[in-house]
């Protein structure tokens, strides 16, 4: 019998939904469907413009909180038409919602899309706010796919996994099972993006095209490199509340063509990952996922600066780098049903794995 389970994910890129069926009545998790939902320039500003202080934000939070739930919903929906299947085929929803606040030091954070609203509008238990219970143990919150990537990517050598989403991150996976570690590393595709859409009012470098004619400018890259959360060490998260164009002001970027200085970031990016990784191992498998995977100059920097690392997509081993992370929100929502943590303290530091969301039930 399958045992289905609908994941839903917005990422810090605020780029649209993620929606993923997959089933895990096998020892490994099969995707068994996929559909993403982009969202709109209009409602992409919109969330935009809540991820920072401003006027009448309460009613704007609720409004947003409204409307996302439907959005997510619809994702549900469509994924049921798709494949034939009833509400009573899908045990339960794992739904991230969209990060609007990420204030780990204060001991907050903040997803909004009603989870209220998916349930009653699809009929399908639903499990969200999966961040704040790791919060109220003393963690960042973040990340949490580490834990799912230690339970299918666990094997007899060493692994580590990035997810270049708009922030990065770095699963490490000692062999035979030894103890996880996972942390941000910095800016994913967060600064090249805004860059992308400050220079080509395009909301992207599409497949790293632009940053690639350009030149890395080392003194620049020397100084970003100098800002504390990259020698910082883990525990630690971060999101685009911090890793933003404002962060992009404090350097004299005007210096420089926006060419070169995409580039640049691009080099950022692939270097923080890189020394992430190297802090943990000297030679290992790298396992790629996220958006990111398609910038195809950030990839060509990384296997060239990376070359005794051998990288590839987390394809190889049956997980379509896409939707990795939608996919680890299905799993921590059959994880919380199964009354299973959901966090690993030594990822996010909280005092006491626990099991992690909110039921809302049918
Ligand atoms: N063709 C592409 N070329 C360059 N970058 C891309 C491409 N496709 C996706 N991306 C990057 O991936 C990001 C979305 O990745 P995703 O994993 O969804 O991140 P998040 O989890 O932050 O939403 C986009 O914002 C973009 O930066
Ligand atoms: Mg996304």
């Amino acid at each position: 019998m399958n045992e289905l389970y609908i994941g839903l994910m917005s990422g810090t890129s605020i780029d649209g939904i993620d929606a993923v069926l997959v089933d895990f009545s096998q020892s490994h998790p099969t995707l068994m469907d996929s559909f993403y939902l982009p969202y709109d320039i209009s409602l992409r500003k919109r969330i935009l413009d809540l991820c920072y202080p401003g006027e009448n934000e309460i009613n704007r939070l609720g409004e947003m909180d409204v409307l996302l739930g439907k959005q997510f919903a619809n994702g549900v929906h469509h994924l049921l038409r798709k494949n034939q299947l009833n509400t009573t085929d899908v045990r339960a929803i794992g739904c991230h919602g969209q990060t609007i606040r990420h204030h780990p030091a204060d001991q907050f954070t903040l997803q909004i899309g009603d989870p209220n609203i998916i349930a009653a509008e699809t009929g399908i238990t639903t499990i969200a706010d999966f961040r704040r219970r790791d919060i109220a143990w003393g963690g960042q919150g973040a990340p949490l796919v580490p834990a799912f990537h230690h339970a299918i990517f666990s094997s007899d050598s060493d692994r580590a996994i990035i997810n270049i989403g708009g922030i990065a991150n770095v699963t490490i996976l000692p062999k035979n099972k030894k103890t996880v570690l996972g942390f941000d590393t910095g800016p994913g595709n967060a600064l090249l993006d805004a860059w992308a859409e400050k220079y080509l009012q395009q909301p992207r470098d599409d497949h790293g095209h632009w940053g690639k004619q350009g030149t890395v400018q080392k003194n620049l890259l020397n100084t970003l490199l100098e800002d504390p959360f990259f020698k910082q060490s883990a525990p630690k998260s971060t999101g685009r509340e911090y890793f933003n164009l404002h962060w992009l002001e404090n350097f004299s970027l005007d210096e420089y063509q926006p060419v070169d200085v995409q580039a640049t970031l691009t080099e950022l990016t692939a270097q923080t990952i890189l020394d992430a990784i190297k802090l943990h191992f000297a030679e290992c498998e790298i396992l790629i996922c996220g958006g990111g995977i398609h910038n195809h100059f950030l990839l060509q920097r990384l296997r060239e600066s990376g070359h005794r690392y051998s990288i590839h997509s987390t394809e190889k081993y049956g997980i379509h780098p896409d939707w990795m992370e939608a996919m680890a929100f299905a799993w921590l929502a059959k994880q919380t049903l199964a009354k299973q943590p959901g966090n690993l303290t030594a990822v996010t530091g909280a005092k006491q794995a626990s099991i992690l969301g909110g039921i809302y039930f049918a």
